[in-house]
């Protein structure tokens, strides 16, 4: 039976294995998955996986976005599950050809994540990008193209925002949604970078298997208290999924 702290993904981003194991020390019990994002693994290697899991017990998604030729990616997700991580990311570029490399066995227990958009990028800049005027006027289509390239690729599930999830679940019925851009109603920091922000009750409402709460909490005067908070807005969304009987 999955607890409220199971669907709480903190992101460690520092650049110190110290100042991560001290977050990971702090928040201990309190937290289901420990995310390692880019400034963390490039600062201090894969080593820094089995410290946390050995400090916490908890789960370790290595958030790397890959993004690089089939035979590269295929190889580091074969890598990424021999260090024990639970959850990696993907783009949905040459993502069918990178899966297509690993067996069964080579990704058993680790799940696949596959980016749709991310929560930072708006319309304008979509448009710089070089996506059509068309595909941006609704954003949800583009997400919806993306996900079903990578579902078709065999990912386990997709990091997606607030606003899209719902339409995720609705879809994949079975995917692992993981969704950042949570801001709990007492935090949201005006000028922030998330964009397509909701609540941690919200996303859990809309069918959010984990979402991720990164300075909310780290910034917090008292991190232990807000993910505290925290799980409580979670529990609030669980106790509101199972009264609508959304899976
Ligand atoms: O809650 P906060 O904004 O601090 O969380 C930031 C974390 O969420 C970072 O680790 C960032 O990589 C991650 N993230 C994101 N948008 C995505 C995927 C991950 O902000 N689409």
């Amino acid at each position: 039976m999955k607890e409220p702290k199971d669907y709480l993904v903190l992101p460690l981003d520092v650049a110190r294995d110290d100042l991560a194991l001290e977050i990971v020390e702090r928040t201990r019990g309190l937290v289901g998955v420990f995310k390692v994002g880019l400034e963390l693994f490039t600062s201090v290697g894969p080593s820094i996986i089995g410290k946390i899991k050995g400090i916490s017990g908890a789960g370790v998604f290595l958030d790397l976005k890959l993004n690089d030729i089939p035979e590269t990616v295929s190889r580091a997700i074969k890598v990424s599950k021999a260090h024990g991580v639970d959850f990696l990311t993907i783009h949905p570029d040459e993502a069918k050809e990178a899966l297509s490399k690993v067996e069964r066995e080579e990704r058993e227990g680790l799940k696949i994540l596959g980016v749709t958009v991310l929560t930072s990028l708006s319309g304008q800049k979509l448009s710089l990008l070089g996506y059509s005027e068309g595909l941006l006027r609704n954003i949800e289509t583009l997400v919806a193209k993306r996900a079903e390239l990578l579902w078709d690729a065999g990912v386990d599930g997709f990091v997606c925002s607030g606003q899209e999830v719902a339409h995720l679940r609705a879809r994949f019925p079975k995917a692992v949604l993981v969704v950042p851009g949570i801001r709990p109603f007492w935090s949201v920091i005006p000028g922030e970078d998330q964009k397509r922000i909701v609540t941690p009750k919200e996303a859990i409402i809309r069918g959010a298997d984990h979402i991720v709460v990164g300075r909310p909490i780290l910034k917090a005067p008292d991190p232990r208290k807000a993910a505290q908070r925290i799980l409580e807005e979670i529990e609030e969304g669980l106790r509101w999924r199972s009264k609508t009987s959304t899976p």
